[in-house]
């Protein structure tokens, strides 16, 4: 984990509310695991103070790139999509543990579930697991049809299945609904979305498959210092002892901890 000032070489509007930003720089060396995030100061003065957690939704070694996506709603968000190529952006990162792709057998196949704005760390994480052999099915859900954002990118990558809460493209409806229709057959799901979301892919899942998914808490340090972003752990009836999202997470097996 490193800070750095990291260039900014593209910023575009991708659906509603939703900006892609791609930033240069060194630190791009250490990024390695899908599901991992950076900590981002937004602004230039102390106001807002906290960083911001996003998520590395693609990560280019060779040109020395990383990319994120964001919904740009809050007071630090809004700042950051003010942002104009060639500005440079403090970054910390890369931070947390990500999916881990060793799971998943050779030749068997992904089940990957997201929702909204869990879907970039999504993108990452398809990307290694096809280049390893290991195909995937996407299963992807949004509000209506303005908030769909990388549905080819992922196509490119596997069958993909997109739903939309007001039925306006896609299957109407929630992912479950995709994945009640639809047999599929796969050996590990891996899930980023809403907390309601995943608390029903872990029920669905996780007494048959390995099931992983990847936490959003509110976070002060990212670190591990502040303990803003503890849960609890789901084997712990005291529940005195917890886990932190930002550095034992944000990716956890079904089961460890209480969604
Ligand atoms: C590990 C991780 C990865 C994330 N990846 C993404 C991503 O790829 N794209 C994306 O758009 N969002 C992502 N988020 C959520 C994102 O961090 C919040 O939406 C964002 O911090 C809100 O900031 P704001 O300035 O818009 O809101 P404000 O309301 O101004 O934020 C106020 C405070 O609350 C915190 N906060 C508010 N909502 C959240 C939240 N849901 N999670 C954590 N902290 C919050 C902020 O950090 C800040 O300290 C991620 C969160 C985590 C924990
Ligand atoms: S955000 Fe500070 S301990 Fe996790």
């Amino acid at each position: 984990m490193k800070k750095a000032y990291m260039n900014i070489v593209s910023h575009e509007k991708i659906a509603r509310n939703i900006y892609e930003m791609t930033l240069q720089g060194e630190l791009v060396s250490l990024m390695n695991h899908p599901g991992q995030f950076v900590h981002i100061r937004v602004g230039d003065s102390l106001d807002p103070i906290l960083r911001r957690p996003i998520s590395i939704a693609k990560i280019n070694k060779e040109e020395q790139t990383f990319t994120i996506v964001y919904r740009a709603e809050g007071k630090g968000t809004l700042l950051l999509s003010q942002k104009k190529i060639g500005d440079l952006v403090d970054v910390l990162g890369p931070l947390g543990n990500g999916f881990s792709i060793n799971t998943v057998p050779t030749g068997e196949k992904a089940l990957i579930v997201g929702g909204g704005i869990g879907v970039p760390p999504l993108l990452e994480l398809s990307k290694q697991l096809n280049a390893v052999g290991i195909e995937t099915i996407h299963v992807l859900g949004f509000q209506s049809k303005e908030d769909v954002f990388y549905e080819q990118q992922f196509l490119s990558l596997g069958d993909t299945y997109i739903a939309t809460v007001d039925g306006s493209y896609g299957t109407e409806g929630f992912v479950t609904n995709v994945l009640n229709d639809n047999p599929f057959s796969f050996h590990t799901v891996f899930s980023c979305g809403p907390t309601v979301m995943l608390k029903v892919i872990e029920e669905k899942y996780s007494t048959n498959y390995p099931v992983f998914l990847s936490l959003e808490e509110r976070m002060g340090c990212g670190i591990g210092a502040c303990f803003a972003c503890v849960c609890h752990r789901k084997d712990d009836p005291t529940g005195f002892t917890y886990r932190k999202v930002c550095t034992d997470g944000p990716v956890f097996p079904a089961g460890e901890v209480l969604i």
